[in-house]
């Protein structure tokens, strides 16, 4: 029998709580029921992105919609972007301003790695006058976490706008909007937010909303603008995934319940687990010191065919990790451990790895992986 298990780096897994709540009966969106839930949500997600100062929308799309809506809303003719590149998804914020015709400067990170701050400060010492540097917090196809609080301050001093995408950060690390000085930042619905992929979520400062007055690129299901000017009436320009949202209300409910704080340290918790249960199989990790509480991204032992392992297990029990996307296809298994992850799941997913390696040939002990796991996570507490 198989039992599916979702150990990917979005979509993640859905408590029985939100997919209910999905599941209820349809509602008119331009009805007081509505604009209540909405309301709700709309300020549990002040909650979530840490702000009491900012505006956060609810955009009907994936995180990438999101993106595009930042770049849009953030942006005029003329400008100039800083653009941390470490991966797959800071190389997308370089192409959509690429796309409206934005000069864009990249830093690009070797992989693996993240940003060093002050390749940022020089950066922006060399090419004067850029309006807004976008970077990632996690960038999900390396495993990476970027240190957002000690890039903010350098953006500031130069008179830049910081615009970052958190769409697998929010809800898994730490990112406090307010006290760090962010812009902008983002988040989809299918990662830590335990939901299913079709919600995106923009949250806006007070210094951001002074640029996007003024901001001339084109824009119109995207603008900011009508956005939040229908929030302040509870509501959305067009009409919302009212499902979502609804579903959306139990997860924040359960997060809220749990508390933010003890939510970063749970994924803090499962991720060391999990690294270290891989490391005493002896494979390496390919993000090192700098890896995030997103996933866990494995490199390839020499000479096994990892992608061939990952298909295996997805479709022979359900378990399912990702490999490396583009040129890292074939060089890494990716493990998932965002949302809805609890102590037993990370034993799950050690005991799927062994199962597969094992059974693809390489030298792995059974139970070796699964007794440094069990051995992180017992407490006497
Ligand atoms: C860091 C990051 N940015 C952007 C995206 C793109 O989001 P979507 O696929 O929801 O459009 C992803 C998705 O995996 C992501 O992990």
């Amino acid at each position: 029998m198989k039992k599916n298990y979702l150990f990917t780096p979005g979509p993640t897994m859905v408590p029985p709580e939100v997919a209910l709540a999905e599941a209820q009966s349809m509602i008119h969106h331009r009805t007081p029921q509505f604009s209540q839930i909405f309301y709700e949500v709309s300020e549990d997600l002040k909650y979530l992105f840490q702000t009491k100062a900012g505006d956060v929308f609810t955009l009907m799309s994936s995180g990438t919609g999101a993106m595009e809506a930042c770049v849009a809303n953030v942006l005029s003719r003329g400008n100039k972007a800083l653009v941390v590149v470490s991966g797959k998804f800071g190389e997308r914020w370089a192409e959509l301003c690429k796309c409206f015709g934005i000069e864009t400067i990249t830093i690009d990170v070797e992989n693996g790695k993240a940003v060093n701050p002050q390749d940022i400060e020089t950066a922006l010492n060399k090419t004067r006058g850029i309006n807004v540097v976008f970077t990632t917090q996690c960038e999900t196809s390396t495993g990476v976490v970027h240190d957002i609080k000690s890039i903010s301050p350098i953006v500031k001093k130069h008179g830049a706008l910081l615009v970052v995408d958190a769409i697998t950060g929010i809800g898994v690390h730490q990112l406090l909007m307010d006290e760090w000085n962010i812009d902008v930042a983002i988040t989809g619905s299918q990662k830590g937010c335990m939901m299913p992929p079709g919600l995106a979520f923009v949250c806006v400062n007070n210094s951001a909303w002074s640029v996007i007055e003024k901001a001339d690129l084109p824009r119109y299901y995207w603008d900011f603008r009508k956005m939040r000017k229908e929030l302040k009436d509870k509501t959305t320009p067009f009409t919302p995934a009212v499902s979502l949202v609804m579903a959306m209300k139990a997860a924040l409910d359960m997060i809220k319940k749990e508390g933010i704080e003890n939510v970063w340290k749970r994924h803090a918790r499962l991720a060391h687990a999990t690294r270290e249960g891989a490391k005493a199989l002896g494979l390496e990790l390919f993000a090192g010191e700098y890896a995030s509480n997103v996933l866990t991204a494995i490199k390839a032992p020499t000479g096994i065919d990892v992608d061939k392992i990952i298909k295996k297990l997805r479709d022979e029990t359900g378990v399912t990790f990702t490999g490396g996307q583009d040129e890292l296809k074939g060089k890494m298994i990716r493990i998932g451990h965002m949302g809805y992850v609890n102590d037993f799941d990370i034993i799950v997913a050690i005991a799927a790895l062994e199962k597969g390696l094992y059974e693809a040939g390489y030298p792995v002990e059974p139970g070796k992986g699964l007794s440094k796991v069990q051995s992180l996570l017992v407490s006497k507490k």
